[in-house]
């Protein structure tokens, strides 16, 4: 399967418009070597026409301007888009489905869960009905016993799905904030059938468990949660008050930190990160928490990453 990185941010974006941090402010006057990233968003497929996006960023417009894969080819209105999947109904993964109303109708998978968010605390669904039938909900339906569910889309040949139940957080306008239930945030083992190879990607992973576990060690490919190095960064750098539990993201350092979990993956195993928060230190291509990835054999994900699974 291809692989297009088209935001490798978390939420916020590196630069943040309103943030001063060491690295905001690095990246901004060039006193770090540092790359810009947009808002957290992928896009995939087998055949290198039909795209899926996972996740529509805020920053959705010029990630599609800057894809030449997804452009429109063929009728006079066109996209290489032919549906969108939500791993959770958080801000950054679905504010771009606003910027997609003029191709409406859309196909959006996505649990009930986050569903219901995007109907109510965050109506885009209903918003969107105004335009041209707006956007068509294919429910992920996570099976309470297994908290998986697996299916196939089908304007997205040879790729086979399975959603995973995470443990992360719901977002600030869902009635579940601060207690999730399996469905506000999903993991995607996605299976090219050709090739027989797997790619699991999960940008928000709270906590690990031995079923995750088990994903991430099937897996070709990991492409997952970079969002912070210390789980009290944002207090830290003076920018926020909460730490990575209270937002559903486990921190990469400390003892049962992600990279951790990473190293205990088969030395075959490509491992990057990716929604990557705008004080995470390996964003500075000349520090010492870089340098320890770079060892590690992991990589970090930039806008306009290309990869093959
Ligand atoms: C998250 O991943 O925790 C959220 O997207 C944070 C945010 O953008 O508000
Ligand atoms: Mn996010
Ligand atoms: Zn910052």
């Amino acid at each position: 399967m291809h692989v297009l990185i088209l935001g490798a941010a978390a939420g916020g974006g590196f630069p943040q418009w309103n943030c001063n941090c060491r690295l905001c402010h690095g990246v901004r006057n060039g006193s770090i070597e540092a790359t810009p990233r947009t808002q957290s968003s992928i896009a995939l497929s087998s055949d290198g026409e039909r795209w899926l996006l996972c996740n529509a960023s805020p920053d959705i417009r010029a990630q599609l301007c800057s894809n030449p894969e997804l452009h429109p080819r063929k009728v006079p209105r066109d996209s290489g888009i032919t549906g969108v999947l939500l791993v959770d109904g958080q801000i950054d993964h679905a504010t771009g489905l606003l910027s997609l109303r003029e191709g409406c109708p859309f196909d959006v998978w996505c649990t009930p869960n986050v569903h219901q968010d995007l109907s109510d605390g965050f109506p885009l669904f209903r918003m969107l009905e105004h335009w041209n039938g707006g956007l068509h909900w294919r429910p992920i339906g996570i099976d309470d016993d297994h908290r998986e569910a697996t299916f196939d889309l089908p304007d997205c040949p040879g790729l086979s799905f399975t959603a995973v139940a995470l443990t992360s957080n719901a977002p600030p306008y869902s009635p579940r904030r601060g207690a999730p239930t399996p469905g506000d945030n999903i993991g995607l083992l996605i299976e090219d059938r050709q090739r027989g190879t797997q790619l699991f990607y999960a940008p928000g992973l709270g906590e690990l468990d031995d079923r995750v576990r088990g994903f991430l060690g099937r897996a070709d490919c990991v492409l997952v949660d970079g969002t912070l190095w210390h789980d009290d960064e944002l207090i830290r750098a003076g920018v926020g008050q909460a730490t990575g539990r209270d937002m559903g993201h486990l921190a990469l350092a400390g003892e049962h930190g992600l990279l951790t979990e990473l190293a205990t993956l088969p030395q075959t195993t490509r491992r990057v990160l990716i929604h990557i928060n705008n004080t995470n230190p390996i964003l500075d291509e000349g520090s010492a928490e870089r340098a320890a990835l770079t060892r590690a054999g992991i990589e970090v994900a930039f806008d306009g990453m290309r990869l093959e699974v």
